[in-house]
């Protein structure tokens, strides 16, 4: 096991924050894994994934343990479907293009999504009305306070609207290792329903969709409107979309009926946080290097020498807003560090 000190994670979180991290190790193997956890005299774990949820505000006094397997494997399959059991280190992105190159539907929707496999279930990964949750059968994980390899059902890993038991119960005490999705072989369920993909595929002149043109219209969307973290710093959406009353919502529709509104189990109606930022104007907005993205106002970005700190503020500045505007909390969905 080889540990790396003040190693500089520019290039390890998708905002492109320039902090040290006091002690860095490399994870490719279940032994790498279980002796970076055992080895005494370092500071906590901290689990690096594709770093692209995460807000780092300061330098990282953490053992950073970062995922880099690798490894995708058919486990089980019939004529019609297949189970994959896929490495927490493979590259999201690349895994939903090389399961529709095998002819494998189901991650279609959720094309171009940033990160690492493993830290999908955590979060619960939606786009485009398909979440992580819908496809998951189970995962592997490690107790890092024994070293044992558990394994979690979907019913197990609670999933909810970004939100699984990883960010509740079981926070902090599992590192996920492997994932096990389960995809069509045929019989595709296509899923063209959410946002523009219908208006996309018809103007392409698609009326058979396969998975594969659901993900070049996911693809054509998202470029669209979110910015490549390549080119642009940030973290995807940065806020959750909060869920209101739906007498509150009433109440706002009022004074604002463009507002849109989606009716959620029992009383609740999600609200887009994106409308609400975007409607008091703040697109494009900058306070320094760090801005709301001119075309979807729910992202934050780095124009280049951002500090950590000063997106927070500018995110702390905008909940207020949203807050003295609308009496709506909004919450965010970056892990801030
Ligand atoms: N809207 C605006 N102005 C904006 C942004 C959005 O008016 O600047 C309005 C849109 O017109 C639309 C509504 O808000 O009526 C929803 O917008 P959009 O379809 O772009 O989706 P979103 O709610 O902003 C969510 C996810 C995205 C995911 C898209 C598509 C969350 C927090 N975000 O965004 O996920 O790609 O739906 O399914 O749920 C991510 O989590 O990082 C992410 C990008």
């Amino acid at each position: 096991m080889d540990i790396e000190h003040r190693v500089s994670l520019k290039k390890y979180n998708t905002f492109g924050i320039d902090v040290p991290a006091s002690h860095f190790i490399r994870i490719d193997s279940l032994e790498t894994l279980r002796e970076a956890l055992a080895e005494p005299g370092l500071p906590p774990p901290f689990i690096l994934s594709g770093g692209s949820n995460l807000l780092l505000t300061g330098p990282l006094e953490a053992r950073v343990l970062y995922m880099d397997t690798r490894g995708r494997e058919v486990v089980a399959e019939d004529a019609g479907r297949i189970n994959l059991r896929v490495m927490a280190g493979e590259n999201w992105h690349e895994l939903v293009m090389w399961t529709l190159d095998q002819g494998f539907g189901g991650l279609e929707n959720l094309a171009l999504i940033p990160g690492k496999t493993g830290t999908a279930p955590i979060q619960n990964i939606g786009a485009y009305g398909v979440e992580i949750k819908d496809v998951l059968q189970s995962l592997e994980a490690v107790d890092m306070q024994t070293g044992e390899l558990v394994s979690f059902s979907r019913e197990a890993c609670g999933f909810g609207y970004r939100d699984s038991v990883f960010k509740r119960g079981a926070r902090g005490r599992y590192v996920i290792w492997s994932v096990t999705l389960g995809l069509t072989r045929k019989g595709h369920e296509i899923r063209t329903g959410y946002g523009d993909i219908a208006g996309w595929l018809e103007r392409e002149g698609i009326r058979h969709p396969e998975p594969a043109d659901v993900a070049r219209a996911v693809i054509a969307i998202r470029k669209s409107k979110l910015p490549d973290p390549a080119v642009l710093g940030n973290s995807g959406s940065f806020f959750k979309n909060p869920v209101v009353p739906k007498t509150q919502y009433e109440e706002l529709l009022r004074t604002h009926p463009g507002m849109p509104g989606y009716p959620q189990e029992g009383d609740g109606i999600k609200v887009p946080a994106g409308w609400l930022i975007d409607s008091l104007g703040l697109k494009g907005m900058r306070r320094g290097d760090a801005g709301v993205h001119e075309k979807q106002a729910l992202v934050l970005v780095n124009h280049g020498a951002a500090t950590g700190e000063e997106i927070l503020q500018l995110a702390r500045e905008i909940q207020q807003r949203v807050l003295e505007a609308f009496d709506i909390r909004i919450e965010p969905e970056v892990n801030i560090l």
